[in-house]
């Protein structure tokens, strides 16, 4: 039997209407400034749900532009994975709600939760399902409401995220002279991080949502020193190089992070897809953001490789690579 690919046939991307800009935060009292955050962060602005705008409503919408970009119908659809740290409820899961709000009737749907790794995390998921016959087609989605969980009070975080949903469609294709699909994907979590990066707040815990908590400086760290083990080993069993990169789609929470990562792996600085400055960082949605803006700006193209890489909360890290 051929071998089965997992190959992307649309893309799209849905950002709330409200922006807010560094200014306008230190404008609303948080002791801040427009010169630190760029400095530190890259960040200048970034987008702000709705009070009506929940995690399934900015994911719907964006599912639904990456099935209008792939020319196909919810119908087509057997498999929805929604990465969210931020469901609208503990259950059900959101990704049954976006399930129901695009009028898809079969297939199954789950969410996955690796915090900003999450899509990388749905992506090689996806893959095993739809690359051992489990399913067709897949909406592999992030969506996020993190404005939600951030303390306001905290100017330490709450500057460096943001709203907003991105998704692709995976189909299942027999592998061709194209070599189109996803090529390779490696996922790594090392649990004894948990205090650098947490929620303070949980269903089973203190029976309340929480706010998130940040050691910043420690995740900057392990962000910069550890995380390309997995770009490395994506690139040894693919048996490609950083040369033979089209594009690299790393997790918008950094541009000093994302730089740096990039000068360590000799990926060229033109070859970095960057939206943390208009986006900020929107956790699990910020990968197909960015793949959304780098495709419809006519960035990435059929044939096109592409790595895309995130380091999140637990520690949770994971990169994978595709021929668009
Ligand atoms: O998506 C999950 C992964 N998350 C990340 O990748 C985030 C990783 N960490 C970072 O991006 C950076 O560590 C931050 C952007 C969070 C912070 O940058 P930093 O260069 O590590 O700054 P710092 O925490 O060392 O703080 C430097 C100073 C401190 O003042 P003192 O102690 O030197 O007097 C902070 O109190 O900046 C101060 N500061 C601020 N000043 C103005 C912290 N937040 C702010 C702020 N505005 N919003």
């Amino acid at each position: 039997m051929a071998l089965l690919r997992s190959v992307v046939v649309g893309c799209g991307a849905y950002l709330p209407e409200t922006i807010v800009t560094n200014a306008a935060l230190a404008e609303r009292g948080i002791e801040t400034s427009d010169e630190w955050i760029v400095q530190r962060t890259g960040i200048r602005q970034r987008h702000i749900a709705g009070p009506d705008e929940t995690t399934s409503v900015l994911g719907t919408k964006a599912a639904q532009a990456a099935l209008d970009e792939a020319g196909l119908s919810p119908a087509d659809i057997d498999l929805v994975i929604c990465a969210t740290s931020t469901p609208d409820h503990t259950f059900p899961s959101t990704a049954t709600q976006i399930q129901a709000a695009l009028g898809i009737e079969g297939g199954f749907a789950f969410d996955l939760q690796a915090v900003c790794a999450g899509f990388v995390y749905a992506v090689a998921t996806a893959d095993r399902f739809l690359s051992t016959g489990g399913a067709k087609r897949a909406l592999v989605i992030g969506a996020e409401t993190f404005s939600r969980i951030v303390d306001w009070e905290d100017r330490t975080t709450c500057v460096l995220f943001g709203d907003g949903a991105g998704a692709i469609v995976l189909e299942a294709r027999e592998n061709d002279a194209s070599d189109r699909g996803v090529l390779t994907s490696c996922l790594r979590s090392d649990g004894r991080h948990r205090s650098k990066l947490y929620v303070d707040g949980g269903p089973g815990s203190t029976g309340t949502t929480g706010k998130l908590r940040m050691e910043g400086r420690e995740v900057f760290r392990f962000a910069v020193g550890s995380v390309t083990d997995v770009i490395e080993e994506a690139f040894r069993t693919s048996g490609t190089t950083a040369d033979d990169l089209t594009w690299f789609v790393p997790h918008q929470a950094n541009r000093r992070i994302i730089e740096a990562s990039a000068d360590k792996l000799g990926i060229a600085r033109e070859k970095v897809v960057l939206t943390v400055d208009r986006h900020g960082n929107t956790s699990a949605a910020s990968i197909p953001l960015a793949l959304a803006a780098a495709r419809s700006d006519g960035r990435i193209k059929e044939g096109d490789l592409v790595m895309i890489e995130a380091i999140g909360g637990g520690f949770t890290w994971g990169a994978a690579l595709i021929r668009w």
